[in-house]
C-alpha cells in the first residue's frame, strides 16, 4: 500500500505528472524535455530525480546526453492508478501544450537526421559510412548464393575462400606456394571451416577432377601465370557444364616496378585480351567490365569477368 501512496503523492505535483505524461509518449532528454515544458533545466532535473528515486522513470546513457523514459516494469495496482492519474490530466491546458512541443521537437530531431543525409546524398556511396564495410557485404551476399562447390584457384591464404566457405558446399584452394597452404589451413581450422580445403597445385594443371566444381574463381591470379590461357582452359575443364568462371584482374597497365614489387608475370590485361582468352577456352555468355579504379597511383583498375561454361 505504501507504494501506491508513494506514487500518489509523487504525482500530487503538476510538474511531476506532466513530466511522466510526456515520457509515457517518448523517451527525452533533459535537454528536450525543457524544450517541451519551457521550463528551467535544474527544475527539471530535481523532479527527475524524485520520479527516478519512486521507481516512475528510468534514465539511459548515450554518450554525454541522458534520456529518460516511464518505467514499464509496474504492479497491476501501480499501472492502474498511474494510468487513472494522467488520464485525468489529458484535457488540462498545460498538457496539451505538453503534447504540442513534444510533437514539434520530435519532428526537430528527426529533421536533423534528416538534414544531415540530405547533405551527404550523392556522396554516401563512395565516403565513409560507419560500420559499413565490404567485408560486411560480403557476407549478407552470401545468403544470396546457392550452396556451390567453389575451387579458389590461386586462392593465397584465402582471404575470398574463408568468406565463401560460409556459404559455399565447399570450397578447394589451390594454390603453388606451400606457405600459403599452410596458414590457410591453419586459418581455416581456426575458423572451424570444415568444408574448406586447401591442396597444393598449380592452376596452369590443377589437381581436381573434371566437372568436379560449379564455380572456378581466379582472383589477382591470372597475371602470375606463366601461361594464363592455359590456366582459363582448367577451370574450364574442373567446371560442371553449367558452372561458371569469375576472374577478378588488372586491366593492362604500364606499372613495370609491379614484376618486382608484386612478384607480377603479366601487366594485367584488356578487355579483348580476357576475352578472346576465354572464347578459345570454350566459354559462353562472356561478360567483362572494370569494376573499380584505384584512387592513388599508378590507378590500377580492378576487371571482373563472368562466363559460363554451356
Ligand atoms: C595476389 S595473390 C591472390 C590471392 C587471392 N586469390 C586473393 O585474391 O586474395 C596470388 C596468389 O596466386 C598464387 N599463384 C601464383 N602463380 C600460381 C600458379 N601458377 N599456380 C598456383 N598458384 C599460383 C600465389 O602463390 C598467390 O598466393
Amino acid at each position: 500500500m505504501s507504494e501506491l501512496w508513494d506514487t500518489i503523492k509523487l504525482l500530487s505535483d503538476a510538474t511531476r505528472a506532466r513530466i511522466l505524461l510526456i515520457l509515457s509518449d517518448e523517451e527525452l532528454s533533459v535537454a528536450e524535455l525543457q524544450a517541451v515544458m519551457n521550463m528551467g533545466q535544474s527544475r527539471i532535473s530535481s523532479h527527475l530525480s524524485l520520479l527516478r528515486q519512486g521507481d516512475l522513470v528510468v534514465d539511459r546513457k548515450e554518450g554525454k546526453k541522458t534520456f529518460y523514459s516511464i518505467q514499464k516494469n509496474f504492479s497491476v495496482a501501480k499501472t492502474n492508478l498511474i494510468h487513472s492519474i494522467l488520464n485525468a490530466l489529458k484535457s488540462d491546458p498545460d498538457v496539451s501544450e505538453d503534447r504540442a512541443n513534444l510533437k514539434r521537437i520530435l519532428e526537430q530531431r528527426k529533421q536533423a537526421t534528416e538534414a544531415y543525409f540530405n547533405s551527404v546524398a550523392g556522396r554516401l556511396g563512395k565516403h565513409y559510412c560507419p560500420g559499413r564495410s565490404w567485408e560486411a557485404i560480403g557476407h549478407f551476399l552470401l545468403y544470396l548464393t546457392p550452396k556451390l562447390r567453389i575451387a579458389d584457384l590461386g586462392a593465397g591464404e584465402g582471404l575470398i575462400a574463408q568468406l565463401l566457405a560460409r556459404g559455399a558446399k565447399t570450397v578447394t584452394c589451390i594454390d603453388n606456394a606451400p606457405k600459403m597452404i599452410e596458414f590457410g589451413k591453419e586459418l581455416s581450422e581456426k575458423n572451424g571451416l570444415t568444408n574448406l580445403d586447401y591442396q597444393l597445385g598449380d592452376i596452369e594443371a590443377v589437381p581436381l577432377k573434371d566437372g568436379s566444381v560449379d564455380l572456378a574463381l581466379l582472383s589477382q591470379a591470372l597475371h602470375h601465370a606463366d601461361h594464363p590461357q592455359r590456366a582459363v582452359e582448367e577451370a574450364y575443364r574442373i567446371l560442371d557444364n553449367k558452372g561458371r568462371i569469375i576472374i577478378i584482374d588488372l586491366l593492362e597497365h604500364e606499372f613495370e616496378k609491379a614484376r618486382d614489387l608484386y612478384a607480377d608475370v603479366w601487366l594485367g590485361f584488356s578487355q579483348n585480351k580476357l576475352y578472346q582468352m576465354l572464347k578459345t577456352a570454350g566459354f559462353k555468355q562472356i561478360e567483362i567490365n572494370v569494376v573499380s579504379k584505384e584512387k592513388d597511383p599508378p590507378h590500377f583498375q580492378t576487371l571482373l569477368a563472368s562466363a559460363i561454361k554451356r
